[in-house]
């Protein structure tokens, strides 16, 4: 678990850059602290909805979700970052 890190969080597709430590949770959770409105439903990894591809980086999740989605895609609702990210959203 990542703890009193930062890192920056690139939002591809709205080019976006944000900065991310633990207080701000899930990337699902800084999306929407950023005035975004990602698609999701089940925020615990079981539905799928948030997956979000994953260009450049590393990512752990807290919760582990259910099942992983593939093709380089993470669940953004339980992902943190665990370096600099860039992520397709
Ligand atoms: S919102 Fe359901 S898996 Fe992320």
């Amino acid at each position: 678990m990542a703890t009193n890190k930062s890192y920056t969080v690139t939002l591809l597709t709205s080019n976006k850059e944000i900065l991310w430590d633990q207080s701000k949770g899930s990337l699902l959770e800084l999306s929407e602290s950023a005035g975004l409105e990602p698609e999701h439903s089940c925020r615990v990894g079981t539905c799928a909805t948030c997956a979000t591809k994953l260009v450049t980086g590393t990512i752990e999740y807290d919760p582990e979700p259910f099942m992983e989605p593939s093709d380089n895609h993470i669940l953004i609702c339980c992902a943190h970052p665990t370096s600099d990210i860039v992520i397709e959203l």
